[in-house]
């Protein structure tokens, strides 16, 4: 039987932490934790400062689910982890997550992402396979902004903050920025 060492750490896995989650890479670091980012560059996401021992780079691609979770166990040492926030497109998402089940310790926070680029993401929410049954999920969806000169999309850190902020929500859903009207997005 395998050794995975099932009590709560401090570890937190960020899948997809290069881009507009780097930022939230960032504080995670600042609050101590050690973090898992997992994307084909992780480096591109390494603390420029501090905190270099408790970034855990892991290159792995979501296409090989089973793979990229074997990558990020053997980076912890096989401990779960206590946070989880998922970033990843289709068509891999949906296999991603539920492979991500084995990395989570059974107190987690589990935070998956969803865009808002392509459709009104409550549509993909709705349409999602039930993953992380009996943990703490809190689903992050990215809206839009408006103000006198129209809409725009968020920026990297509006995006991380809502991340941050649905940490510490007890809302299963957690909206960065605005939904409605859906037809006036940018
Ligand atoms: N509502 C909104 O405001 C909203 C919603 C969605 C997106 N956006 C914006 O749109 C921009 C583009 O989105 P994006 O999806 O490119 O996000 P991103 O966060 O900028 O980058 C995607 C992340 O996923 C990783 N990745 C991509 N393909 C991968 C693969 N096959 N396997 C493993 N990891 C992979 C990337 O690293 P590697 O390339 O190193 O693998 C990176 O960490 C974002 O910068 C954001 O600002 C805005």
């Amino acid at each position: 039987m395998r050794d995975v060492r099932s009590e709560s750490s401090q570890y937190a896995v960020v899948i997809g932490g290069t881009g507009m989650l780097r930022p939230a890479v960032h504080a995670l670091l600042k609050r101590r934790l050690k973090v898992v980012v997992v994307a084909r560059r992780p480096h591109r996401a390494a603390p420029t400062g501090d905190h270099h021992d408790q970034f855990l780079p892991v290159v792995s691609d979501w296409s090989d689910p089973e793979t990229l979770v074997e990558d990020v166990l053997a980076a912890t040492g096989q401990h779960l982890a206590k946070y989880l926030i998922i970033w990843a497109h289709s068509p891999h998402r949906e296999a991603l997550m539920h492979e991500l089940e084995r990395v989570v310790a059974q107190d987690a926070l589990v935070l998956p992402v969803w865009g808002s680029a392509g459709r009104d993401p409550r549509e993909a929410l709705t349409e999602q396979a039930d993953s992380f049954a009996g943990h703490r999920v809190r689903h992050v969806i990215l809206g839009y902004l408006s103000g006198v000169n129209g809409s725009r999309w968020l920026t990297h850190t509006e995006i991380s903050t809502g991340v941050l902020n649905a940490m510490e929500s007890t809302r299963e859903i957690h909206v960065v920025g605005r939904l409605d009207p859906w037809d006036r997005h940018p």
